[in-house]
């Protein structure tokens, strides 16, 4: 290769060869660097004038143009620690490493701090879109050092996907940002794919429906008003054959499912926050349950089955039940994006998160327009559904979430996703969460004190005496 390539990336398994080749595609000069030589010469394979690829990590450093602008594609955890450590001696201040991976967000932070010293600039950076997204247009959520960030802005715009017109490449904020912003990307996701199971499960197993008649379900969801990727994702994995045994793929794959942590950390660190996520932590919690198969077959009991009731379901209102129930997860997640902005002092713009969602990530899907929407009529609302429009939308659908709870409760399926969003709402929405007995009953036998309704301050009584409130504070 004659001239120095203005992006390096590290990491050339699949995602990062993909992102490498769409760099290339874009007329950037791009060198490739991983420390496993068939990964190199696959990339080599490409025979790209503008692409280079190395197993030397010297060699690709040289390679660059300065400031070296150096995108990691690694595993999230010790790996980013170990790269980092490896860059360092070959880099010169002014340069840029950014982390592309679904790395923790205090990992970020740690890591922010190390390199500010050797002036090195670091950028944490979230992918979305998978091997396909990568390669024709991923939704990236950058953020870290702004100054970074510009240097890199014309890369990331044009690799990305557009959405009317617009990259889905924007800014997210300070610090640790944009690996936040993907961490609660992820989480909304695992309850979206939790709601698709749901309405998978009890099409299946409640209304005893082939799945060929649920693809065609879902497909006509994603003519009418569910369209979007994982609606698509559904129907391919509903519809494939299986090449090991006879009938259906799905019919064979064990019913249980693992995770690599993100939809964990988005619940952890939203109690730390104390922002209600509740249909994120049940899709973390229902993943967690399914992997638990010796126990669950254990319990597992003909008396409590659901599969001898055959139900008809309304596919109807099915539709509108998921509908209302993304719509719920979304903006759990995105009310905990604008607490955590405010408390980690990002300064996120909540518009350009929606905005960097709505192509080419993982949840994208028809219902972003409406929470882009939302957020322009009410840019200061704390909470999405402080929206007159989007509150009236859930408002609209509710009945047909009820409606499918109620049959969930009375077929005996659970459906945890779906009932917690219906819950979300309704306790959202409700005057009396009936919190005045946990605050009598702390006060009652730990004198944890306790607050009115009527007047200012702090008080305590003893419960079991005639004794008078005592105003603490
Ligand atoms: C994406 C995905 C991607 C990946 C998750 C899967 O946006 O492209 O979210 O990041 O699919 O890491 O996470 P789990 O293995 O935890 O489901």
């Amino acid at each position: 290769m004659e001239s120095k390539s203005e992006v390096g990336i590290i990491g050339l398994g699949t995602m990062g060869r993909n992102l490498l080749l769409n760099v290339s595609d874009n007329g950037f000069g791009v060198s490739g660097y991983d420390i496993n030589k068939a990964q190199v010469q696959l990339t080599l394979d490409e025979k790209r004038a503008n692409a280079f690829a190395t197993s030397d990590l010297k060699e690709f450093v040289a390679s660059l143009n300065k400031p070296a602008r150096i995108i990691m594609l690694v595993p999230a955890g010790k790996i980013v620690d170990l790269v980092i450590a490896d860059l360092k001696p070959l880099l010169s201040p002014g340069d840029i490493i950014i982390d592309g991976g679904n790395s923790y967000y205090k990992d970020t932070n740690r890591r922010y701090q190390e390199l500010k010293d050797t002036k090195l600039h670091f950028m944490g950076m979230g992918v979305s879109g998978g091997e396909s997204g990568a390669r024709t247009g991923p939704s990236i959520m950058p953020g870290g050092d702004e100054e970074a960030y510009h240097a890199i802005e014309p890369v990331l715009n044009a690799i990305a996907a557009k959405s009317n017109g617009e990259a889905c490449a924007q800014y997210m904020g300070n610090g640790s940002a944009g690996h936040y912003v993907k961490m609660v990307h992820n989480g909304i996701e695992y309850g979206m794919m939790q709601i698709i199971a749901e309405a998978y499960g009890m099409m299946r197993h409640v209304a005893h429906h082939s799945n060929t008649t649920i693809a065609d379900f879902f497909e006509h969801c994603s003519q009418d008003m569910l369209s979007g990727y994982l609606i698509e994702s559904a129907i391919i994995v509903l519809r494939k054959k299986d090449d090991l045994a006879e009938g259906d793929l799905l019919d064979h794959v064990e019913d249980a499912a693992k995770s690599k942590g993100t939809g964990k950390w988005t619940s952890q660190d939203a109690m730390d926050l104390q922002v209600p996520v509740p249909t994120i932590d049940m899709a973390v919690m229902t993943r967690d349950l399914s992997s638990w198969i010796d126990l669950r077959n254990t319990l597992m009991s003909p008396d409590v089955s659901f599969t001898h009731h055959k139900t008809d379901i309304s596919e109807a209102k099915l539709q509108r039940a998921i509908y209302c129930a993304f719509l719920l997860d979304y903006t759990q997640g995105l009310h905990q994006i604008a607490q955590a902005s405010k408390s980690y002092e990002y300064n996120t713009d909540l518009g350009k998160v929606i905005r960097n969602w709505r192509a080419g990530c993982i949840i994208r899907s028809s219902l972003l327009p409406l929470l882009d929407q939302a957020h322009q009529s009410s840019p200061e609302a704390d909470h999405l559904l402080q929206n007159k429009e989007l509150y009236a939308e859930t408002i609209k659908y509710l009945p047909d979430l009820h409606y499918i709870v109620n049959i969930s409760l009375e077929s005996g399926y659970p459906l945890p996703c779906m009932q917690s969003a219906l819950t979300y709402f309704q306790m959202l929405s409700s005057g009396a969460l009936g919190q005045n007995m946990i605050q009598g009953l702390r006060d009652h036998f730990g004198a944890h004190t306790y607050e009115r309704s009527d007047r200012e301050g702090i008080y305590h009584i003893d419960w079991e005496t005639d004794g008078k409130s005592t105003k603490i504070k």
